[in-house]
């Protein structure tokens, strides 16, 4: 079988993760200091799938073509296609029939995460006359998903988007293997209750018209990361594997402890205190006495003053100088966070819109 290309999804509004994407799309937030969409492509290079098209929307689509430019950097060729608007997961994939010329292929939403990867999968497709095949995975909220509902004997009959009442707890990921009969089944959808031309319907109807679509239980962890809370755990999850890698510069009399990661130039003044699983980027300084605790990932060019940190994701060029702890945070770049100790009485802020403070 010919090598199989890939389509990254990599459009939406993210409405449920703003105000972090009112300045850039979903899929580049990083989870342990890395955009979610490149362990997307990793996971397809990796796979031996080096021909990408990156489908863009119109949230600072600008953004994703300078992280990736043509693909060299990354060792893969990257085209990209402009959605309009995101009139849904199945508009989207019909927006690539012509990349894909009549080849089989991997649709990988930019905003799912799978430990292991898909290496195994993408053999079993070759190997497999499969029209489609789709990734599950236990979920405990299957509502919030695809889910599949099968026979006594494991058939896969059905799958319904977003149940009420799901048939099993068995979650579609957003990892779909499709051959091109595909575009023909979506060119037969309308817009469901969303307003979407969905995906999931597409593969509903190769099941009614009888093709062969097969599936593949994940066994290991998978996230799907549309909320700010999804994203705190999905860097927890990849912290949690992280490799031990000291760069940086670090003075005496500091304790590291546990998986931490240090890049070049960052310097761990004197008394700090890092707990892993933790993540600190390039050039950036963590001052005397700062705790940095566990599940945490700090950019690069940060300052850190003062204060304390847990289970949050400070994003590149932030300023914290607190004397406080900060915890179960998202941190855009360029943000500033500092304790003003003249005015005792009063908190002060300058917040874009829809953010969310807790105190
Ligand atoms: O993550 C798995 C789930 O993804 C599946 O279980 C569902 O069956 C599937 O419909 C999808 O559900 P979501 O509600 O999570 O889809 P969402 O709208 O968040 O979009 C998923 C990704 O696709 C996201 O990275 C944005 C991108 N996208 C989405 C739409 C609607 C596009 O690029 N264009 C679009 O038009």
């Amino acid at each position: 079988m010919p090598n199989l290309k890939g389509v990254i999804l990599h459009g939406g509004y993210g409405t449920k993760l703003r105000p972090l994407t009112h300045t850039g799309p979903k899929q580049l937030i990083p989870v342990a200091n890395k955009p979610i969409s490149q362990y997307v492509l990793e996971d397809l290079r990796s796979s031996g799938i080096t021909e990408i098209a990156v489908l863009l929307g119109n949230v600072h689509p600008e953004k994703v073509k300078e992280h990736y430019g043509n693909g060299q950097r990354f060792g893969v060729e990257i085209q990209y296609i402009r959605q309009d608007e995101p009139k849904g997961i199945a508009h989207a994939v019909s927006l690539c029939r012509e990349y894909v010329n009549n080849q089989p292929f991997i649709v990988y939403l930019g905003d799912n995460l799978l430990k292991g990867g898909i290496k195994n999968y993408v053999r079993a497709f070759q190997n497999s006359n499969h029209d489609a095949m789709v990734l599950l995975c236990e979920v405990k909220n299957p509502q919030r998903f695809g889910v599949a509902k099968f026979d006594q004997n494991g058939k896969l009959l059905q799958l319904i988007e977003k149940p009420k009442q799901p048939p099993s707890n068995y979650a579609l990921t957003g990892i779909y293997f499709f051959r091109p009969v595909i575009f023909e089944m979506i060119k037969q959808l309308k817009p469901s209750w969303r307003g979407e031309l969905e995906i999931t319907e597409a593969i509903q109807l190769l099941l009614e018209k009888r093709y062969n679509v097969g599936y593949q239980i994940v066994q290991d962890w998978w996230k799907d990361t549309g909320t700010p809370e999804d994203i705190l755990e999905a860097n927890r999850l990849v912290l949690d594997a992280l490799k031990p890698e000291i760069k940086g510069k670090i003075e005496n009399d500091t304790s590291i402890q546990g998986r931490v990661a240090i890049g070049n130039n960052t310097l761990i003044k004197e008394k700090a205190l890092i707990r892993g699983p933790a993540i600190i980027g390039e050039n950036t300084k963590i001052e005397a006495n700062v705790y940095v605790g566990p599940y945490t990932s700090i950019g690069n060019n940060c300052t850190i003053k003062r204060g304390e940190i847990e289970n949050s994701i400070i994003m590149d060029n932030c300023t914290i100088d607190v004397n406080d702890r900060i915890t179960d945070s998202l941190i855009a770049p360029h943000s500033k966070i500092i304790s003003n100790n003249n005015t005792p009485h009063g908190k002060k802020f300058i917040l874009g819109e829809r953010t969310y403070v807790e105190l």
